[in-house]
């Protein structure tokens, strides 16, 4: 194996493991030698993924809504006292909420992207971070989106709450860079997992009308996107820190 994508004996925590991007990701992980600790608030699909990796990998599951800063904590405290150590944290479980412009986002949808899209990355960094400052290192990857690096037409409390992902990243990585804890955001542009199973969405026609706003003309594979989110977690890939990486076929190059 490449030691540059070699996660042996590392552990890393995964939110949102249950589907998409965090069960792709969990699986990869678990290929390349990984002890993972993974969440999501469906439980069935969390045991589901468990199930889907080789029995040889040392994996433990905890089901929760991430919008709970117990939950958040639960997680650490999972990982430090069945490992020892937590080396990288994803914070990837995410909403989107029905596509609508801005004078119709009602409070109920602006205070649940809030809950999970922003309180569920702060209270994860909230323990992540003093086990990696104990143990003078440790990687932190947010998942934002494009959308939290520019307007997302109908999606305004989304591309709101993912905008402060980037910020949250951006002065993470500033107050702990000389302490070794390095906190990065992947941000990437449309792809079809769960997430788009929204109205307006949900169709491949409309699907492929969202690959035509990508000079690739296309929508990423999901594992597309995790394969980036691999490379950007490489052990190797050590002095990287503060980024919001576009994953997003070029559309920022525009
Ligand atoms: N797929 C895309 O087009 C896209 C684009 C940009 C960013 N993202 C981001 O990627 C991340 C992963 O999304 P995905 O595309 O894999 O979608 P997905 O819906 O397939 O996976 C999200 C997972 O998060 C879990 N989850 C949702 N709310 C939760 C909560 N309150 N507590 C714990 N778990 C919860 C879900 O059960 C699900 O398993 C999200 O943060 C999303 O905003 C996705």
């Amino acid at each position: 194996m490449d030691s540059l994508l070699d996660f042996s004996d590392h552990v890393v925590l995964v939110t949102g493991a249950g589907s998409g991007f965090g069960r792709l990701l969990a699986q990869g992980l678990a290929l390349r030698g990984a002890k993972l600790v993974l969440s999501d608030i469906n439980e069935h699909a969390l045991t589901e993924v468990r199930q889907s990796l080789a029995s040889s990998c040392d994996a433990i599951t905890l089901a929760g809504d991430i919008a709970l800063e117990s939950v958040n904590q639960s997680l650490v405290d999972a990982a430090v006292n069945q490992f020892g150590r937590l080396d990288i944290a994803v914070n990837n479980a995410g909403i989107a909420h029905q596509p609508a412009p801005v004078h119709q986002m009602t409070e109920d949808i602006i205070d649940r992207q809030f809950a999970v899209n922003v309180k569920g990355v702060m209270f994860g960094m909230k323990y992540q971070i003093p086990v990696m400052l104990a143990q003078k290192q440790g990687h932190i990857m947010n998942v934002s989106s494009l959308a939290g690096l520019g307007g997302a037409p109908k999606g305004a409390a989304y591309a709101a709450a993912k905008h402060a992902v980037a910020g949250v990243t951006r002065t993470a990585a500033v107050e702990y860079g000389r302490k070794n804890v390095r906190v990065n955001a992947i941000c990437p542009f449309y792809s079809p997992t769960n997430i788009l199973n929204v109205d307006g969405y949900n169709t491949p026609e409309a699907q492929a009308q969202l690959g035509m706003g990508s000079p690739m003309k296309r929508l990423a594979d999901p594992q597309e996107i995790v394969n980036t989110m691999l490379l950007l977690l490489s052990p190797g890939n050590s002095y990287m820190n503060g980024q919001t990486i576009a994953v997003d076929g070029g559309v920022t190059a525009w």
